[in-house]
């Protein structure tokens, strides 16, 4: 292993996940172990424009593993995205000596560290956010947490809704991912999912809940993500409306962002942190670790980011020209299999949900 660096940085940016700690922690320790100091960077890019940098050691990352949040603490930053704030980012690692920088965070973190590498400081990005909404990867880091204290809160909802005969329309977050919903549906059997990537037959769930009160089922969970803007509310009212049963709304909100990370979330943050910081040890810059079933990888983060455009159809304009047919063609499969795959995990739920 070629080391190249004798300090580097490491921040967290954009919504806090659980297991974002588990990362910071792997990232100190990989980095002190290989004789390499770590400055923390709080609140993200913001932190790094205004110069909120403090040098970390082993102490500072002891008994985190277990914490929700990040201690890192986390911001959006529009600052960093203008000229100016870049050259004020740029200034603080050259003042600090920061010749590297761990970027853990969703994609906008991932264009940030882009930006960075561009500029000459390489970075190495760690997919952190709940919602599971990075086309590059299986997993990110929070996504397992989440959807465990949301099943808790919504086997709580289902206890209630048994014992009064109604139904509950529960939003959950996720952004524009319908990941949470789709698994949280599914592990809490709810009666119907609704996601903005798949369609959905309101009258035919209609039918089907008039079907289960007739057989004598007492509960219904309508599990509906927060990428469908609104639509929860207005469903909660049309279903009392369609088949008489009481219905209530619930929006999960921000209680699923936070809590002690799950043990997977643990492992799998400790073991993206350990490889971005080999990565930067080899020498690599402006990559991002991925998660493809249970392997660690990594991908060049403008190839990363050109696979999530895709798979969320926003490329743009001539952003495929760099890329080789074979490259595009690979992306293309990768994509379809992605959603061949959600879609599939879709129909199960419903195929069940009766
Ligand atoms: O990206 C994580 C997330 O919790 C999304 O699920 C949600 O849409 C968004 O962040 C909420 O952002 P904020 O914390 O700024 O309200």
């Amino acid at each position: 292993m070629v080391q190249q660096f004798k300090r580097i940085g490491v921040l967290t940016s954009g919504g806090d996940a659980p297991g974002m700690n588990a990362a910071v922690r792997a990232v100190v320790r990989q980095a002190r172990d290989h004789d390499v100091e770590v400055m923390a960077i709080y609140e993200g890019y913001k932190g790094l424009i205004e110069g909120n940098v403090r040098l970390f050691d082993m102490r500072d990352v002891s008994n985190i593993i277990n914490h929700g949040g990040t201690i890192l603490y986390s911001a959006r930053s529009p600052e960093f995205k203008t000229e100016e704030g870049m050259q004020k980012a740029i200034d603080t690692c050259k003042k600090h000596g920061i010749e590297g920088i761990v970027t853990i965070g969703g994609d906008g973190t991932f264009r940030g560290a882009t930006d960075l590498s561009r500029r000459g400081i390489p970075c190495i990005g760690v997919p952190g956010t709940i919602d599971n909404d990075i086309a590059s990867t299986d997993y990110t880091i929070g996504y397992d947490t989440a959807m465990n204290t949301a099943i808790q809160m919504v086997d709580r909802l289902r206890d209630t809704c048994e014992s009064h005969f109604r139904c509950n329309v529960v939003e959950i977050m996720g952004r524009n991912s319908g990941y949470i919903a789709l698994n949280v549906g599914l592990a809490t059997g709810a009666a119907q999912i609704v996601v903005n990537e798949l369609p959905f037959d309101e009258e035919r769930m209609y039918d089907e809940i008039l079907i289960g009160k007739k057989r004598g089922k007492r509960h219904y969970i309508i599990m509906v993500s927060e990428g469908m803007q609104g639509y929860a509310e207005k469903l909660t009212e049309n279903i009392q409306l369609h088949t008489g049963v009481e219905t209530r709304f619930t929006r999960l909100g921000h209680v699923v962002r936070g809590g002690s990370p799950t043990l997977r979330d643990r492992v799998i943050a400790s073991r993206m942190g350990i490889a971005a910081v080999n990565l930067l040890l080899e020498g690599r810059s402006n990559m991002v670790i991925c998660m493809h079933g249970e392997d660690i990888e990594a991908l060049d983060i403008e190839y990363a980011l050109t696979i999530d455009h895709m798979y969320k159809g926003k490329i743009k304009e001539g952003e495929l020209e760099r890329y080789s047919i074979d490259d595009i063609q690979s992306m293309r499969h990768y994509c379809a299999k992605k959603a061949a795959d959600f879609k599939t995990l879709y129909n199960q739920a419903l195929d069940i949900s009766q």
